[in-house]
């Protein structure tokens, strides 16, 4: 549990400190995050941290992005793990839902015991390929988070936002240009994955991440949500 009392809100929910002395505060390792757990009694809440060298959306929001999240959103989470990120996901949208999908059975039984103490984390076990598998369990969300170590990335994402993403939903993707090709050019491979994006959504932003090598964050939309979609890369 973290004191309240040195975090400034910076929108939908999550906290920032600065750990060093006012002006000197620039680099993303002084910055601390945090999300606000409430108690399922009412009683209290708690100041959880959230650590960007185990988060990568923790380090986008460094960067400067606030999430597009509501305490209302609907959110659909491709390679859950065991939680963590989810987790705080999970404190944004208290009074919405984050589905967690994972396909490891190991890392499964630590979401499944993260999610007990939770009551909008739901757990998902299969393989974020397969959409139509899932389909009756994910509603419509306004944000699909992906980060999902495989070779066809983009493909996943495309699949699972032709199913189940809003209109005027997000997709915030976390490519790993390792797990697609360990020896091409890193650049050539988040061009051809944000090429494959635009086939059908707008690309609104992407972002280098601070401590992640090879990984590039991908925000995008839905193409009928923007009048004028700009390309930013
Ligand atoms: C980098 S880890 C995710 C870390 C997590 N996002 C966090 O910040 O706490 C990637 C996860 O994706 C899962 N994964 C990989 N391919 C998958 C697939 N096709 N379907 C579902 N999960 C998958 C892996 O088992 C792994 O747990």
């Amino acid at each position: 549990m973290n004191d309240c009392a040195d975090y400034t809100e910076i929108g939908c929910g999550i906290y920032q400190r600065q750990a060093s002395p006012a002006g000197q505060a620039s680099n993303a390792s002084q910055t601390q995050l945090a999300t606000v757990s409430r108690q399922e009694d009412g009683g209290g809440q708690e100041f959880r941290a959230w650590d960007f060298r185990h988060s990568k959306l923790a380090a986008l929001i460094l960067k400067g992005f606030v999430p597009p999240i509501t305490e209302y959103s609907l959110v659909l989470y491709l390679g859950a793990a065991s939680g963590s990120t989810a987790s705080h996901i999970s404190d944004i949208v208290q009074n919405g839902l984050v589905y967690v999908l994972e396909f490891s059975p190991t890392v499964m039984k630590k979401l499944i015991s993260r999610c007990e103490s939770r009551q909008n984390m739901i757990p998902i076990f299969a393989d974020a390929n397969h959409p139509e598998r899932y389909s009756y369990l994910v509603d419509k969300v306004d944000l699909i988070y992906q980060d999902i170590a495989q070779r066809n990335q983009a493909e996943i994402a495309l699949a699972n936002a032709e199913y189940f993403l809003k209109d005027d939903g997000y997709l915030i993707l976390m490519i790993k240009a390792r797990s697609i090709d360990s020896t091409a050019d890193t650049k050539e491979i988040f061009k051809k994955e944000v090429e494959e994006l635009q086939k059908r959504l707008s690309i609104l932003k992407t972002v280098k991440l601070p401590g992640y090598r090879d990984h590039l964050a991908v925000i995008a939309r839905g193409r009928s949500s923007i009048r004028n979609p700009q390309k930013l890369i």
